[in-house]
C-alpha cells in the first residue's frame, strides 16, 4: 500500500566537514555500507521497493552507488572479492532509483515539496538516513510504521523520548495516547526552546505522508530558521486529527552528530554486522 520511500539528501553535512567536503553526508560508512543504504534496506525490509531521491549539487555518488559498476564487477568477477557485492547487488535488482534535485536549501518541508514529481498522489514515507535505525523484534521501523497506516490510514511520525535539554534539536509533539505507544497529535512545535516544548517527545527521522502534504506545503511560510518545515505542515493535518505519533520498537543513532555516529558504529560492529 506504501509503495515509495522518499530521502531527502540534499543537506550539506557541516558537522562533517571537511568529510563532507566532496562527499555526500549520506554516503558517510558505518562499517562497510553508506547510511543511505541502511535507508535503502529499511525501505525494502517495509516492502517498499520505489527508492525517490532529493539530491542537491555535489551528490552524484549516490546515484553510482545504486548502479552498476561494471569496472569493479569485470576485476572481482569469479574472485573471492565478489560477495563484498552481493549485498547493493540484491538491493539494486530490487529497486528503483529516481532522483530529483533541489536546487535551493530551503528546509526539510522544501525537500519533500521537491520529491512530489517523484511521488504524485499517494501516500509515501519519508526517511532521514542520518537517524540510523534498528529495529527491534525483526522488523524495521518504517516496517512498523506501514503495519499502523493500514489501520489508521493518516500521516503518521516515528517519535522517541529524549531527555529534556535536548528538545531544541527536534520537532516535539503534544498528544494523547490512544494505545500503548501510539498517540494522536494535537500540537507540534520544530525545535522549540527548552521552556516551550510541550514534551520531550521528539520526532525522529521517519514519516508516512498523506499526499494531501504537498499542498500544505506549498502554502506553508518559512518557519523555525527560516525554513519550510515540514513540522509545520503536519500540524495542519494535526489540528484536523490526522496525524498520529508510534513510539517505535528499536534503537535509533543520531549520524547527523559525530557522537551518534561513533555510537551506531560501535553498536553494529559489537553485533557482528558487516
Ligand atoms: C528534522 C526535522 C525535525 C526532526 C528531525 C529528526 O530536523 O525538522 O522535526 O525532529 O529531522 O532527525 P533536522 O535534524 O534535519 O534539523
Amino acid at each position: 500500500m506504501i509503495k515509495k520511500c522518499l530521502f531527502p539528501a540534499a543537506g550539506y553535512g557541516t558537522r562533517f566537514l571537511p568529510a563532507t567536503k566532496a562527499m555526500p553526508k549520506e554516503m558517510l560508512p558505518v562499517l562497510t555500507k553508506p547510511l543511505i543504504q541502511y535507508g535503502v534496506e529499511e525501505a525494502v525490509d517495509a516492502g517498499i521497493h520505489t527508492m525517490a531521491i532529493v539530491t542537491g549539487r555535489g551528490k552524484r555518488a549516490i546515484e553510482d552507488h545504486f548502479d552498476i559498476s561494471y569496472e569493479l564487477e569485470h576485476q572481482i568477477k569469479g574472485t573471492s572479492k565478489e560477495h563484498y557485492l552481493t549485498e547493493i547487488r540484491g538491493l539494486i535488482e530490487q529497486c528503483t532509483f529516481s532522483y530529483t534535485r533541489q536546487v535551493e536549501m530551503k528546509g526539510l518541508g522544501h525537500a519533500i515539496l521537491t520529491g512530489e514529481t517523484l511521488i504524485g498522489n499517494e501516500p509515501f514515507a519519508v526517511l532521514l538516513a542520518d537517524d540510523l535505525c534498528d529495529g527491534s523484534g525483526g522488523a524495521g521501523v518504517l516496517s512498523q510504521m506501514v503495519r499502523l497506516y493500514e489501520t489508521y490510514r493518516c500521516s503518521i511520525v516515528a517519535i522517541e523520548e529524549v531527555p529534556r535539554e535536548e528538545v531544541s534539536k527536534y520537532g516535539v509533539i503534544a498528544a494523547e495516547e490512544i494505545e500503548k505507544g501510539i498517540y494522536r497529535v494535537n500540537d507540534m512545535v520544530e525545535k522549540p526552546a527548552l521552556e516551550e516544548a510541550p514534551s520531550n517527545l521528539a520526532i525522529i527521522g521517519r514519516y508516512i505522508l498523506t499526499p494531501d502534504i504537498f499542498e500544505i506545503l506549498r502554502t506553508t511560510k518559512p518557519g523555525k530558521n527560516g525554513e519550510i518545515q515540514i513540522t509545520d505542515a503536519l500540524l495542519e493535518q494535526a489540528r484536523a486529527g490526522k496525524v498520529i505519533a508510534y513510539r517505535f520498537q528499536g534503537r535509533r543513532f543520531d549520524c547527523g552528530s559525530v557522537d551518534g555516529f561513533v555510537e551506531a558504529t560501535n553498536y553494529f560492529y559489537r553485533q557482528g554486522r558487516s
